[in-house]
């Protein structure tokens, strides 16, 4: 599994770049549903709860988290990916306006940034905004609170750029489809998109991620979390691969590129 996963690290996946490694990734893929599949099946199944309630919950609990965040960014066996896509993501924005879908402390928008033309950076939680307003920021870089979900407080602001950090996995698989959908309708046609996220990396040694608790009937993926308060959320997450991140794109998206780092998948493209 180390080695396989090593092996995909890079180059990069594209449409355009070979089945030998789409295919290496469709194993990779197998290999981590298995392994979700057997976490999923010794959980408990508990009844599904509504999405509405689920997104709900999301925000409460990033709010509670907002001060003390970024301490995910500090788990050394991560620090090599960190590094790798702080480097690469400046090179995706050069000259463009923008949009940053749930910015939360603001760990990505120093880099993400850095030659943009123009960079919103957005976020549900004005805790989550407070702390990302405390930090060194590109002139270029303004925050508003927004609910990745409705959009409507852009108003009829159009973007040719977009960056999702961690976003993407909170999303409940039942919505995916219509908030891409109202994502790219604020997008101008050529925007670059470009998303990243957790891999669920099963290891005994240095186990990365809170365990998978639960699947609900949509394939939806869970974690019970706790907090430095003590109170225990349970929080969706889920682990895409890029066959299902494609599929649900379709052709809208063109020079489509999967990333696939150890700990982090990276998924960038173009909307026609
Ligand atoms: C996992 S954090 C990601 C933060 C940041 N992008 C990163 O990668 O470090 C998820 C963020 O989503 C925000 N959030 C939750 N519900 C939201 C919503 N409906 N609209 C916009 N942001 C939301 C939370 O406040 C939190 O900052």
């Amino acid at each position: 599994m180390r080695r396989a996963l090593r092996a995909l690290r890079r180059p990069p996946i594209t449409d355009h770049r070979v089945v030998g490694r789409v295919s290496a990734v469709a194993a990779f893929g197998r290999k981590l549903s298995v392994a979700v599949f057997v976490v999923a099946r010794r959980a408990t199944i508990l009844p599904d709860v509504d999405e509405a309630t689920t997104v709900e919950s999301m925000r409460g609990y990033y709010a509670r988290r907002a001060t003390y965040y970024e301490r995910v960014y500090l788990k050394p066996e991560r620090q090599r990916d960190l590094r790798t896509m702080e480097a690469w993501l400046p090179s995706m924005f050069v000259g463009r306006r923008v949009l940053e879908v749930a910015c939360g402390t603001g760990w990505w928008t120093p880099h993400g940034a850095s030659f943009a033309r123009e960079w919103l950076a957005t976020d549900l939680n004005p805790e989550a905004i407070e702390v990302a307003r405390r930090k060194e920021m590109p002139l270029c870089v303004r925050f508003e609170t927004v609910d990745a979900y409705r959009f409507a407080e852009l108003g009829d602001r159009r973007f040719d750029g977009v960056f999702a950090g961690c976003w993407w996995s909170h999303v409940p698989l039942g919505r995916l489809a219509g908030w891409l959908d109202a994502l790219h309708a604020r997008l101008e046609s050529g925007a670059r998109v470009v998303m990243l996220d957790n891999n669920y990396v099963p290891s005994s040694r240095t186990p990365s991620n809170t365990p998978i608790s639960r699947r609900d009937a949509d394939g939806n993926t869970y974690q019970r979390r706790t907090l430095d308060d003590g109170s225990v959320h349970e929080v969706l997450k889920n682990f895409p691969t890029c066959e299902q991140a494609f599929s649900i794109l379709g052709e809208r998206a063109v020079e489509r590129q999967w990333i696939q780092h150890e700990h982090y998948w990276v998924l960038s493209y173009q909307l026609t």
